[in-house]
């Protein structure tokens, strides 16, 4: 089965109205490869005003929620509140959530299952240290991860997996396209074992990890990678190349 590429740029804290109607402006420009679902990650003050100039062909997407609807819970955002300003994504689990922000396996999984049933569509992240690659632990890692989520939901349509090894994010250190490949392969196996073949096979796991326009080619022709979650270079051109990299 083909799955269509999927390419998100998860620009984090970063920017100003001005740096996004730059970055607007480069995805504008293009030109971006039509067979590629390519998706913003936006912080969410500029949401709106964002959601507001962006052309039909790029997603606009959250960098996380809440896992309730609406309540007593300061400074969240719900996933109705997104679906009420038109937005249809989400990133959740992102490492730096689970690591600065101390979110368990248990609290993303719970938000995933309440974004899914909120109507969100969601970038679920996983992945291990380098602590955990060390010792050996990068498989039984990123299946508890994954596993957590699989215990809440019962439908993966609205789901792309990132996997995202922590000593790859920010640090100029890409998984080589075997590595990454590697972990994809177990966690495509991991699927068809523990939901679906057929989930398997249609679930798009995406690699995120200091990809650039420069390396995002060679990873990009490996079998069980679907695409990439890139943070620092979605703030420059280069973007433009990364969305490309299957041209
Ligand atoms: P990076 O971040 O591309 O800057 O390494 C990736 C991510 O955090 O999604």
């Amino acid at each position: 089965m083909s799955r269509k590429f999927f390419v998100g740029g998860n620009w984090k804290m970063n920017g100003t109205k001005k740096v996004a109607d730059d970055l607007l402006a480069n995805l504008i420009k293009g030109p971006l490869d039509p067979n590629v679902d390519v998706l913003i990650g936006v912080p969410s003050l500029y949401l709106d005003y964002v959601k507001e100039k962006v052309p039909s062909n790029i997603l606009v997407s959250a960098q996380n929620c809440y896992k309730v609807e609406k309540g007593a819970f300061t400074g969240e955002v719900s996933p109705a509140m997104l679906k009420d300003i038109g937005i249809d994504w989400v990133i959740l689990g992102h490492s730096e959530r689970r690591q600065i922000f101390q979110e368990s396996d248990e609290l993303i999984a719970d938000k995933v299952k309440h974004a899914l049933e909120s109507g969100l569509s969601v970038v679920a992240c996983i992945g291990e240290t380098l602590e955990e690659r060390e010792a050996g632990r990068t498989e039984c890692v990123v299946a508890k991860q994954i596993a957590a989520i699989k215990e809440k939901i019962c439908n993966w349509d609205n789901v792309v997996v990132a996997y995202e090894p922590v000593w790859a994010i920010g640090t100029g250190k890409t998984a080589s396209p075997q590595q990454a490949q590697e972990v994809h392969k177990v966690l495509r196996k991991w699927l068809a074992d523990e939901v679906s073949e057929a989930v398997s096979q249609s679930t798009r796991i995406i690699y995120g990890g200091s990809v650039t326009g420069a390396n995002s080619k060679e990873i990009a022709k490996e079998s069980d990678i679907d695409g990439f979650l890139v943070g620092g270079a979605s703030l420059k051109p280069e973007f433009v190349d990364i969305v490309n990299a299957k041209k």
